[in-house]
Order: structure tokens, then C-alpha cells, then sequence
């Protein structure tokens, strides 16, 4: 994607250094990172500076590729297999990013060169299927539509082109007129931080609606569909999104409005059987209890926003039953989400 006019992939990787476009400042400052250690990767994926499942499972990816080039040949296994753990320790929702760790190790088994190749090989297949996901979400939109999303599933979540915002920037390209409500995403504002930077880059009309108007807005007629992400998508079809996924889809069902999920077939975990066996990520009380922005001179600070002294409980997912789900826009189809449907596409 472009920003200011230049071509950009969230991740990518330079001989043995791993580049970044640094989350955390954004949308306040435009920076990009590096990591020329899988452990840098590790810190990066923590700190949330690269989040978003695909973009995870680039990371993680390219981390894995670093741990086979800084490995000596003495303890050799020791070293690569202790670095997958780390890698893996990171974040536990996103399939995507174990999805990458499993298949670069298998690779780096054989070769140093061939980890490269397969890190490199996730990066571009991810972009490749966020792409084909937009041209058949577009399919789904029509002009005139309201689209409600929820957190950053946009081109920073993957490597290019994002999920749920794919089929929004090709139906925005071809010239359908097409309205995005953000949803903010509390407690870290994917929606309003990310999303809203995106959408805004790119000419897209949108608006940052607080988390709590969304059922409102529905009721109003304004919402005509609902497109977001995944980080794991069970055998059942049953979906772990950033959290407030799951009353998002509820609201649309009673309002009769499609909710969609986009994602590409790295997301699917057939070892889950439901969503009840997916782990949740808990994340700190700081993100809820804190909120930090720039001043009038631009330096960004952190200020406490809830009672002092009152805890605070942050899951950072939550599991929508398949049930509230219309269909999930994978690179190849459109799946109605039943477990025989899924079993199905997974084995084609
Ligand atoms: O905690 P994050 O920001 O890494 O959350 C993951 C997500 O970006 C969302 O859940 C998203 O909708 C899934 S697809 C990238």
C-alpha cells in the first residue's frame, strides 16, 4: 500500500535484517523498524510495534529465518528449537503466526536457505491471498453500503492489502460509493488508531464510531453489512476476533444484517474443534486504565483515564459462534462456516 506516495509492505525482509512499519507511533509518526535477531522479532511481536494476524505470522516467520542464520553450528538444534518456543511465546491467539514458526522450521531442517525462501514464501503468499480475498469480498458489497469493521484488519494487519479492508478498498477503486464505520476497538484503538489511518490514506469515506454505537446504528438502517478479521478460526467455524467481535455479530444478527469474516486459509486450526479451545490472550490492566496521545507539540504521553486504584480486566478476544457468521472470505471461496463445509475447503 502506499503512504505519502511510496509503496509499502507492513514486514518484509532485507538480506538478514527484518523491516517494520512501527505500529505503536502510529497514526502519530510514520517510522519504520528493524530486527536483525529473532529476539528483536520476539520484542517487536510483544510490544504490539507488528500485530495483526498475518502480519504476526510474516514476523514470525522471518524471526524463525533469523534464528537458522544466527545459529552456530555446535548446538545447532538446541538453538533453532529454542528460539521456536520463544517465537511462539509471544502472542498465543493468532494462528497465523505458529502457522509460520512450524513451516519455516521445517524448512531451516534442511538449509539455512531454504528457511529464507520459506519466510519469505509466507510474506508473499499472504499479500497474494489478502488480494484475492478483496476481489471476492468486493463481490459482496454493493453500492451504497454502510460497512461496519471492527479493530485493524487492514493492510498493517497483514503484509498488504489486510482482510476485512481488502474487499472496502477494491469496491472504494472501482467506484461504488461506500460508507466505513470504525469501530474504535478500546482498550488500544485498533479501530480509531489503525484503521482510520488506513481508510483515510486512501480516499475511503469512513467515520470512528465509539464501540458501544455500533447496535445503535444498525437499528438506524445505516449498517448493511459487517466484514472483519480473524486470529483462529476452529473446525466448527466458530472465530476468535479482537475482543467486542462477538456483540458486534450478535447485534447484526438480530438486526438481520450479513456479518462476514475475512481471512486467508492460514487462519483455520482444524486441532480446535470449537472455539472453546482456542486460548485467549490476557492482556495487562495498563491498556485499559491508561490512554496515551500527542500533545499540541507532538509528544505522545501516557495518562491514566479510569478510577486510581481500580483494577482492570483486558482479554484481548473473544469467540463468535459460527452461528452469527453469513459466510468467511477466504482467498479461493466464500464458506457458509459448518464443520463439514470447512473440513472440506481445508482438504481441497
Ligand atoms: O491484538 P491485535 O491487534 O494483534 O489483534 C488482532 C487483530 O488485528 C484483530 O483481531 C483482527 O481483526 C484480526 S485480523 C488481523
Amino acid at each position: 500500500m502506499k503512504v505519502a506516495g511510496k509503496d509499502y509492505r507492513t514486514v518484509w525482509m532485507e538480506n538478514s535484517s527484518v523491516f517494520f512499519i512501527e505500529q505503536n507511533l502510529l497514526p502519530f509518526e510514520f517510522r519504520i523498524g528493524c530486527a536483525t535477531t529473532y529476539a528483536d522479532c520476539c520484542v517487536a511481536i510483544k510490544t504490539m510495534n507488528i500485530r495483526g494476524a498475518g502480519a504476526l505470522g510474516a514476523m514470525a516467520g522471518f524471526g524463525m529465518a533469523l534464528a537458522f542464520l544466527e545459529a552456530s553450528d555446535d548446538h545447532f538444534m538446541e538453538f533453532v528449537k529454542k528460539a521456536k518456543g520463544e517465537i511462539e511465546s509471544t502472542r498465543p491467539t493468532a494462528r497465523n503466526l505458529f502457522y509460520a514458526t512450524e513451516k519455516v522450521f521445517r524448512s531451516g531442517i534442511k538449509s539455512r536457505d531454504n528457511a529464507m525462501e520459506e519466510a519469505q514464501k509466507l510474506a508473499d503468499d499472504d499479500a497474494r491471498d489478502s488480494k484475492a480475498i478483496g476481489e471476492l469480498g468486493n463481490q459482496l458489497i454493493k453500492t451504497g453500503n454502510g460497512i461496519l469493521t471492527h479493530c485493524n484488519a487492514g493492510w498493517l494487519a497483514f503484509v498488504d492489502y489486510g482482510t476485512a479492508l481488502s474487499p472496502i478498498y477494491l469496491a472504494h477503486k472501482s467506484g461504488k460509493n461506500i460508507f466505513v464505520y470504525v469501530d474504535e476497538t478500546r482498550p488500544r484503538n485498533q479501530g480509531a488508531r489503525l484503521t482510520a489511518w488506513e481508510l483515510f490514506n486512501a480516499g475511503v469515506p469512513h467515520t470512528i464510531i465509539p464501540d458501544n454505537a455500533a447496535a445503535y446504528l444498525m437499528s438506524k438502517g445505516v449498517i448493511h453489512m459487517v466484514i472483519t478479521g480473524a486470529d483462529r478460526i476452529a473446525a466448527n467455524g466458530d472465530v476468535a476476533n479482537k475482543i467486542g467481535t462477538l456483540e458486534k455479530a450478535i447485534a447484526a444478527k438480530e438486526f438481520n444484517i450479513p456479518f462476514y469474516v475475512a481471512a486467508p486459509s492460514s487462519t483455520f486450526d482444524l486441532e480446535c474443534q470449537s472455539g472453546a479451545e482456542i486460548i485467549i490472550e490476557e492482556r495487562t490492566e495498563d491498556e485499559v486504565l491508561y490512554q496515551e496521545g500527542p500533545d499540541s507539540s507532538g509528544n505522545i504521553h501516557k495518562i491514566l483515564v479510569c478510577s486510581p486504584g481500580s483494577p482492570a480486566l483486558n482479554p484481548g478476544f473473544d469467540i463468535t459462534p459460527a452461528k452469527y457468521i453469513a459466510g468467511i472470505i477466504t482467498e479461493k471461496t466464500i464458506i457458509e462456516p459448518t464443520a463439514i463445509n470447512i473440513a472440506k475447503y481445508i482438504k481441497t
